[in-house]
C-alpha cells in the first residue's frame, strides 16, 4: 500500500522531531575543539539545567539513555556494593537490574505487578531494615515506559529521609524529562538520568545526567572500573566548554533549539499539555470499554498511555493493522506486556490534532481488528480537548 502524508509516530519515543529543530541539525560539521564549539558546549549546558529543574551540573554523553545509566552506577559504586531496585516494569530490568548485574553490583529486585510505581512506604521498609546502612543506592524508574505508570519521586525520597538511610537515590526519567514535572534538586535526588529523544524532541544519540554533590562526592571513592563515561574527566573537559572525546555536535544543535523550544513554551505549560493530552486519552479508552493498563489514578503517566487488549485480541495484530492501514506507529507490548498491551505515545512535539488523529486511528484500527469496544472513544477525547482548561502560564 503506498502512503501518503505524514507517518504517525506515535510510539513512546523516540518521538517526533519538530521542523525547527531538524533545520537547526541541517548545518554543516565545526571543529569541536574550536571557539564556536565551545560556545555551543556552555550554551546548552546551562539551558539544560531547569529541564531537570537544578542548578548543578549536567552532563550529556554521546550515548543513548543506557551510556547514562551505566555511568550513574559506574560513577557512584563500588563491586559487589547492594542497591535496591524496583521492579515497575521492562526498563526497571533492562536499564536498571540487567546493567547493574553486569557490573558485579549486588541487585536486589523489587518485585511489583508492573501495573503500579515504586511504594514509598515499601522503600521506608527495606531501608529501614538496613540499620547497617549496606545498601548504597536505590534506583527506581520515574515514568515506567513499558506500562505507562509513573513512580512518585518526592514522596520516595521523603520517605528515605524519614528513616535517615543514606543511601543514593538514582532515578530514570528517559520518558518523562521535559514532559512530565520533574525536580532533580527539590527531591534532593543524587543522578537523574534522561536522552534526547523523547520529551526533548531530538532524535536518538544523546545520553544526559544530573548529578548532585553527594553523588559527586561518591565518584571521588567509588571503585567501579569506568573510561568512557567517568564523570570527573568530562566535567573537566566541559569547564572550558569541550568533550573528552568527539561531541554529537549537531544533535547539541539541536538541542539547542529544543530547548529555546521549551522555554519559548515555559516548562509549566509543556507539563499541562502532555497532561491534558494523557487525560484525552485516557477519556478516549473508558469510551471504548478498554482497560487503561495502570491502575493507579495518582500515578498515570503523561507521557503515554498502555492500553489492555480483551483476552484473546493481539495487541501487535492491532498495531501490525493501525501501521498497514494508517501508517502509525504505535509502542508494542515488552516483555510479558507482549500482545498484551499497545502504547499510545502522547509526548513530545504533539498538540490537539495530533491527538485527535492517533486516537481515530487507534478506533478505526479496533474496529477493522475486530476487537470488542464501544464506539466514541474519539469523541470523548474531543469534548475532553474543548472543555478541559487551556489556560497558559506566564513564562
Ligand atoms: C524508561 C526507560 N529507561 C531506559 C530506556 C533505554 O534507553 P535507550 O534506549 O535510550 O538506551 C528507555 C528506552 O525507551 C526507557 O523508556
Amino acid at each position: 500500500m503506498v502512503h501518503t502524508g505524514r507517518h504517525f509516530l506515535q510510539i513512546p519515543g523516540p518521538t517526533n522531531v519538530p521542523d525547527r529543530v531538524l533545520r537547526a541539525m541541517a548545518q554543516p560539521v565545526i571543529d569541536h575543539r574550536g571557539p564556536e564549539f565551545a560556545h555551543l558546549t556552555a550554551e546548552v549546558l546551562d539551558k539544560i539545567r531547569p529541564v531537570f529543574q537544578t542548578s548543578g551540573p549536567v552532563i550529556i554523553y554521546p550515548s543513548s539513555g543506557t551510556g547514562a545509566c551505566e555511568a550513574a552506577f559506574v560513577n557512584t559504586l563500588s563491586p559487589g556494593d547492594r542497591v535496591l531496585i524496583f521492579e515497575t516494569g521492562w526498563f526497571s530490568h533492562i536499564a536498571w537490574r540487567r546493567v547493574a548485574e553486569k557490573l558485579g553490583l549486588a541487585v536486589e529486585y523489587v518485585p511489583g505487578t508492573w501495573r503500579r510505581g515504586v511504594s514509598p512506604a515499601e522503600v521506608e521498609a527495606r531501608l529501614e531494615e538496613d540499620a547497617e546502612h549496606t545498601i548504597k543506592a536505590v534506583a527506581v524508574v520515574h515514568n515506567e515506559t513499558s506500562t505507562g505508570v509513573t513512580s512518585r519521586v518526592g514522596e520516595i525520597r521523603r520517605a528515605m529521609n524519614r528513616v535517615r538511610h543514606p543511601a543514593l537515590l538514582i532515578v530514570d526519567t528517559i520518558s518523562s524529562l521535559g514532559s512530565i514535572d520533574y525536580r532533580h534538586d527539590e527531591w534532593e535526588v543524587d543522578v537523574t538520568v534522561g536522552c534526547s529523544q523523547k520529551g526533548l524532541m531530538l532524535p536518538p544519540g544523546l545520553g544526559l545526567t544530573a548529578i548532585s554533590d553527594k553523588a559527586l562526592a561518591a565518584s571521588r571513592t567509588a571503585k567501579l572500573p569506568r573510561s568512557y563515561f567517568d564523570w570527573q574527566e568530562m566535567l573537566k573537559a566541559n569547564q572550558s566548554g569541550f568533550f573528552p572525546y568527539t561531541p554529537a555536535t549537531n544533535l547539541l544543535y539541536g538541542l539547542r533549539e529544543a530547548l529555546q523550544m521549551l522555554h519559548e513554551e515555559g516548562l509549566t505549560n509543556v507539563f499541562r499539555r502532555h497532561s491534558r493530552h494523557a487525560e484525552a486519552t485516557r477519556a478516549a479508552v473508558r469510551a471504548w470499554g478498554l482497560e487503561i493498563f495502570c491502575e493507579e489514578p495518582l500515578e498515570y503517566s503523561s507521557s503515554l498511555t498502555a492500553v489492555r487488549t480483551p483476552d484473546g485480541h493481539d495487541a501487535d495484530r492491532v498495531r501490525q493493522i493501525i501501521l498497514d492501514t494508517f501508517d502509525m506507529s504505535l509502542g508494542t507490548g515488552l516483555g510479558k506486556l507482549a500482545g498484551k498491551v499497545f502504547r499510545i505515545g502522547h509526548l513530545g512535539a504533539f498538540n490537539d490534532l495530533m491527538l485527535a488523529g492517533t486516537l481515530s486511528g487507534v478506533e478505526m484500527g479496533l474496529r477493522l481488528a475486530g476487537v470488542p469496544h464501544r464506539e466514541g472513544g474519539v469523541m470523548a477525547a474531543l469534548n475532553h480537548l474543548a472543555l478541559a482548561d487551556r489556560s497558559v502560564a506566564a513564562n
